[in-house]
Order: C-alpha cells, then sequence, then structure tokens
C-alpha cells in the first residue's frame, strides 16, 4: 500500500541569504522522506504591515497566496533568529495576518532553531504559536547550533550522522502527530 504524501510548509524568521535557520530548513527538505514535500516559504517578506482594516475583501494578494499555502499544508516547520530579544518583524506580521482567519487552528507545528542563544524568542514564538490556537508539538522541538559558524563549518554540523539522526528522528516524531489527525490514516 502506498503512502499518503504530505506537505509540510516551513516559514523560516530570516530573511538573510545565509540565514542559518534557513540553512537548517533546507537540511530537513533534503533528509525528509519521499513522501514528504517540505515547502520553504517565499512570502513572509512580501506581506504588508497587518492592518485589521484590510481584512475580509481588502486583503492583500501575497497574504491571500499565504493563507492558501498554509490551508493546503499538513502541517508547519518554523524556525527563527532572535532580534532584540523578540521574535523578528516580518514573521510575527505575516502570523498576525492569520489570527483571524480559519487556516490555523488546530494546524500541527514543529518549532526548530538554529542558534544556541534565543531563548527569549522561542518562548514569544511558542505563546504567540499556542495563542493562534496551532497544535504546537513540545515533542518535536530540535535546536541545531549553526550560529557563529562558517559556511564550510555549517555543512559539516548538517551532513554529520549524529545530527542528521536528530534531525530524522524529530521529523519522525512530526510526521507522526501529522499522521495522527489524518481521518484516512487512522
Ligand atoms: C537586529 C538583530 C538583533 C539581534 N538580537 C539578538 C538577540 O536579542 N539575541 C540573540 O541571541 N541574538 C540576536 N541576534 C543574532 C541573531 O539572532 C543570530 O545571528 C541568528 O542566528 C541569525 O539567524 P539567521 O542566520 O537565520 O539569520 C540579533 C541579530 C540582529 C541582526
Amino acid at each position: 500500500m502506498s503512502v499518503p504524501a504530505k506537505r509540510l510548509y516551513a516559514l523560516c524568521g530570516s530573511l538573510r541569504t545565509r540565514s542559518t535557520n534557513r540553512a537548517l530548513l533546507e537540511a530537513i527538505r533534503r533528509l525528509a522522506p519521499h513522501s514528504v514535500e517540505v515547502e520553504i516559504s517565499g512570502l513572509i517578506g512580501l506581506m504588508p504591515i497587518f492592518n485589521p482594516d484590510l481584512e475580509g475583501d481588502l486583503t492583500p494578494e501575497p497574504v491571500l497566496t499565504f493563507a492558501q499555502e498554509i490551508a493546503t499544508a499538513d502541517g508547519l516547520i518554523v524556525s527563527a533568529p532572535e532580534y532584540a530579544h523578540g521574535i523578528p518583524g516580518g514573521l510575527k506580521n505575516a502570523l498576525d495576518w492569520l489570527v483571524s482567519r480559519f487556516e490555523i487552528p488546530g494546524k500541527p507545528v514543529m518549532l526548530v532553531h538554529a542558534s544556541h542563544r534565543g531563548d527569549f524568542a522561542l518562548e514569544a514564538l511558542t505563546e504567540v504559536l499556542k495563542t493562534i490556537a496551532t497544535d504546537l508539538r513540545p515533542e518535536t522541538f530540535l535546536r541545531v547550533p549553526l550560529l557563529g559558524k562558517s559556511e564550510d563549518e555549517i555543512a559539516a554540523i548538517l551532513g554529520a550522522p549524529e545530527t542528521e539522526h536528530a534531525i530524522c528522528s524529530a521529523l519522525g516524531r512530526f510526521m507522526g502527530a501529522v499522521a495522527a489527525k489524518d481521518p484516512a490514516s487512522r
């Protein structure tokens, strides 16, 4: 019997070209089983600043596309740096657009982090993700410290067997949580 394909949508809180959080998400995408598609959102930096006056019929196009991507995803992966002890503005803005919408409640979320620091941001992100009623899965949290490493060191860390094992284990736990939500898999 073939395994049904699943789609994960990944939100990166850093827009930096050489973002370590993006590198971690790309490693997750590389290591995901064939039945799991991981798409890293390119929309976080394209959405205007959230304005409740623009909800409903006036919702801007990038927000509608973003919401559609969330709606069709079986789960979300979120990875973000800490900026000034908080959540990066672009990611918080993207989440604010979802607050009053139907796409986000109950959506399974895996939180990952690419720094040995940043616990203020992780705490704030956890609170926000719970507040907007996602199904945040704490057992899938994954930290791979890449802050301050060179590109070669980052490639070596992400390609090391122990890192790959940690990524595959966390992703496996997350896919278990995602599958448990799917009536077809019961
Ligand atoms: C504007 C700014 C503010 C930052 N504030 C913090 C901070 O409060 N705490 C922290 O641990 N790192 C802070 N950092 C460092 C970033 O969180 C860190 O470099 C992160 O790993 C970058 O992620 P990225 O490689 O995905 O862009 C800050 C960086 C910038 C650019």
